[in-house]
């Protein structure tokens, strides 16, 4: 490839998150979507046409094509560990959709591979780029509040029957890897972790409140999180609620309280609250929101991030050492609702 020459990109898996690769892909200078792939023909096609790119069905098609640099992983969790192996062996730089892995283990040996491979793997944590997170970053990196006493993070979604009746890998130990803690609250634990630094004790539990008749894994979690600086953390989440309101987030310091409500982050300091930082609009080119509110909306910027290193040449943040971290939380707080359960 020549300075020139666009980058070439694919996407793998033409389901629900789709758009937002392809969408944000199609909004990038120097980059070309070249194919996209997904193992039922129809819904491959489908995804093709408004790109006016190729369908294809076999992922490993990509493997020998020098035109393709980087593909974007937007599969059931339990085909990530495998199909990024194969593509980092074929030198390809891979974007994947958390998690990184459907269990620890299969974490582990991608994190293996990503470390022998010249290629950038990347894992799509997009909430750290939302405005509000990296207000709170800054304020952490600034040390403005002083020390961080303790933090909340608290996820009230609603998952029903429906949402696990339309695509079967989910609710499934062995294609989800879990429920609620690895698909939908793993962007909460991201964020748990990246403020508050290296978690040394999880202990909680996991039930199966609402949907025990529907799915295999856990619809609601939570937990106690000791951070090694001495802050608290504190963990909920469940997509048991009737409805998906937006993640509520509390970072409690010495000198000031940081909340995040409806993406906006409000400082609460000396008995007065003001607005530290609010959402830019993220609007695609006909006025509609990119992403769901209660997503978060910054796939658009992680992916744009992405390309610049993949570009430069630089290690891109989200790795898979990044991609591991959640994953071994999520293993923890399994653990220790065990031992809850056997004691
Ligand atoms: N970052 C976020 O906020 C966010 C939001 C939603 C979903 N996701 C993630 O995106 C991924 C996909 O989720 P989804 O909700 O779009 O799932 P989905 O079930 O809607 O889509 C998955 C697609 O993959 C296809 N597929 C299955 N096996 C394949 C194979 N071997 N080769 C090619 N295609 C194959 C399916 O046919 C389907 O079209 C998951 O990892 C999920 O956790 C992330």
């Amino acid at each position: 490839m020549t300075m020139q020459e666009p980058i070439g990109a694919a996407v793998v898996g033409c389901g629900a998150i789709f758009p937002l690769h392809a969408g944000a892909v199609q909004q990038l200078k120097g980059v070309q979507l070249k194919v996209v792939v997904d193992s039922d023909p129809a819904k491959a096609k489908e995804a093709a046409t408004p790109y006016s790119c190729e369908a294809a069905t076999d992922y490993l098609t990509l493997l020998d094509r020098d035109d393709i640099q980087v593909v974007h992983l937007c599969t059931p969790h339990h085909l990530h560990a495998e199909m990024a192996t194969q593509l980092l062996r074929a030198g390809k730089h891979v974007l994947t959709e958390k998690p990184l892995a459907h269990h620890l283990e299969a974490a582990e040996s991608v994190l293996a591979e990503a470390r022998l491979s010249e290629a950038q793997l990347g894992v799509v944590f997009q909430n750290r780029y939302n405005a509000s997170s990296q207000k709170i970053r800054e304020f952490l990196e600034s040390k403005t509040l002083g020390r961080l006493i303790c933090l909340k993070g608290i996820v009230t979604w609603h998952r029903d029957e429906a949402y696990y009746a339309d695509s079967p890998w989910r609710g499934r130990w062995s294609t989800e890897g879990g429920g609620v803690l690895i698909n939908q609250a793993i962007h909460t634990l991201d964020l748990l972790q990246w403020f508050g630094g290296e978690v040394v004790s999880v202990q909680g539990s996991v039930t199966a409140d609402a949907l025990g008749d529907v799915i295999e894994v856990e619809d609601t979690a939570h937990a106690s999180l000791r951070f090694k600086d001495g802050a608290r953390g504190l963990f909920y989440a469940t997509n048991a609620y009737l409805t998906n309101t937006p993640v509520e987030l509390e970072l409690v310091f010495e000198g000031g309280t940081l909340h995040q409500r409806n993406e906006n982050l409000y400082l609460t300091r000396d008995g007065h609250e003001s607005l530290v930082c609010e959402p830019p609009a993220n609007l695609n080119d006909a006025g509609q929101i990119i992403g769901k509110s209660y997503w978060g909306s910054s796939h658009q910027l992680l992916i744009a991030d992405f390309y610049d290193h993949v570009r430069s040449g630089t290690r891109f943040a989200i790795g898979a050492e990044e991609g591991l971290k959640t994953l071994r939380l999520i293993a923890e707080l399994y653990r220790s609702s065990r031992t809850r359960d056997s004691r």
